[in-house]
């Protein structure tokens, strides 16, 4: 196990009608006046917005609002949301809604600090400080709820990149699964994806003997592949959601992840489906992450090997090639069983499109031709990987 630090100060309250105590928990981390962010309307139709806000006023908190936030958030409402919380002097960012509306909190939290322009944060600039962030938190999927992270859209070229700093962590986040069941089955599912995905990045390492981790990684691998079908067969199963949404957290607020290399090649490959096209970032995993296994196993066949048996229950036959495409072909069951697309086609792409796609994932802001995890990637090694999608 390599050496680490690990910072999670995010207090969590989690369960039935908890949002109700969003105005306590604003107060216990100093905030006093609060711009609460949110996304294209299904916490305004849930009356979750109203409940949030009406806990804020009982606690006697003044808040000013900011919707439409839309999914793989934008640059150009996050400069609006600098702009109105500078001129309403906020002091607290409130998400209410999912990774989108989470993500842009956080880019808002900063850019407010910041006398620059906040691109630079998704462009190698390290953040130092940002407002708190708080979030009550509607989808299970991204795991900006407890993660150190922020995804966003360049409008300027419609490309993704991230930052990460401990700065922009949450002070809170309110998990009620029950908020999760007025999602749309296909959302459900790529939320399920994007988790699983969370913990492949992870599994997917050079570090040695991370035992410890590698369990953690399987079992939440595991309880996934169990609880996913069944939200899927009935919405409303409470206790599914909640196991999922629990996971989602832990899958990314990295405490299955120290201590060890991570890869991420898949996100990167995957964050230019989701830019270009504007599908679910899951629905893009869903397409990516089979693709870049079959393209990267030989890289460690035993790692691959223990992943399929371990957690797709292959049989090692001891021909390595075998179990490992085994693993991956159950993989793909699982999620055409949830309802994830398969192909570049299922999302809007073409063959035509890969050159673009390749070239804005290796090359500009932050890039310098490569991808660089579990194993090195040339443009040209992308392109392939695409190609695997068709
Ligand atoms: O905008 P509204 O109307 O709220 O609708 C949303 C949106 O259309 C809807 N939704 C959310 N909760 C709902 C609901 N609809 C009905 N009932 C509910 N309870 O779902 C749609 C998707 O929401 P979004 O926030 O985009 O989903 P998700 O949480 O999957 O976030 C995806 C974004 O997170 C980034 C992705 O790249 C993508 O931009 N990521 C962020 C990470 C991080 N910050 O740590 C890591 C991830 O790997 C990921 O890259
Ligand atoms: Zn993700």
């Amino acid at each position: 196990m390599e050496n680490f630090s690990f910072y999670s100060p995010t207090y969590f309250l989690f369960g039935k009608d908890q949002e109700t105590k969003a105005g306590e928990m604003v107060k216990r981390f100093g905030g006093t006046r609060v711009l609460i962010h949110y996304g294209g309307g299904s916490v305004v139709r849930s009356g979750l917005l109203d409940r949030v806000m009406k806990s804020l006023d009982d606690a006697g908190i003044y808040h000013t609002e900011l919707g439409g936030v839309k999914p793989n958030p934008r640059s150009g409402l996050v400069y609006e949301g600098i702009d109105l919380g500078r001129k309403e002097k906020v002091n607290f960012i409130l998400a209410v809604g999912g990774g989108s509306v989470i993500d842009s909190s956080k880019a808002i939290a900063a850019g407010i600090l910041y006398d620059g322009d906040f691109w630079d944060f998704y462009s190698g600039k390290h953040i130092e400080k940002a407002l708190p962030v708080g979030t009550v938190l509607t989808i299970a999927a991204a795991g900006s709820e407890g993660s150190p992270d922020s995804v966003i859209t360049n409008e300027n070229g419609m490309f993704k990149r991230g930052t990460g700093s401990d700065a922009i962590r949450p002070a809170f986040s309110i998990l009620n699964p029950a908020l999760t069941q007025t999602l749309p089955p296909y959302q459900t599912a790529a939320g399920i994806t994007d988790i699983m995905a969370h913990l492949l990045e992870r599994y997917l390492t050079n570090s040695k003997d991370v035992v410890t981790t590698d369990r953690l990684i399987e079992g939440l691998l595991l309880s996934m592949i169990e609880e996913g079908p069944k939200v899927i067969d009935d919405p409303d199963d409470y206790e599914a959601r909640a196991n999922i949404m629990w996971a989602g957290m832990m899958a990314h607020n990295n405490s299955c992840g120290v201590g060890r290399s991570q890869d991420w090649n898949s996100h990167n490959i995957e964050h230019e489906l989701s830019a270009l096209y504007d599908c679910a970032h899951g629905a893009g995993l869903a397409i990516t992450f089979p693709a870049y296994l079959t393209y990267v196993w030989k890289h460690d066949p035993a790692r691959l090997v223990q992943l399929s048996v371990r957690v797709w229950g292959v049989e090692d036959t001891g021909d390595d090639e075998k179990t490992i495409m085994e693993g991956i072909r159950r993989y793909r069951e699982y999620l055409k069983r949830i309802g994830m697309p398969r192909t570049l086609a299922e999302v809007g792409g073409s063959e035509a499109d890969i050159d673009k796609l390749a070239d804005v994932a290796c090359n500009g802001d932050g890039r310098d031709g490569n991808l660089y995890g579990f194993v090195k990637l040339t443009e040209e090694d992308v392109k392939n990987i695409y190609r695997l999608m068709l």
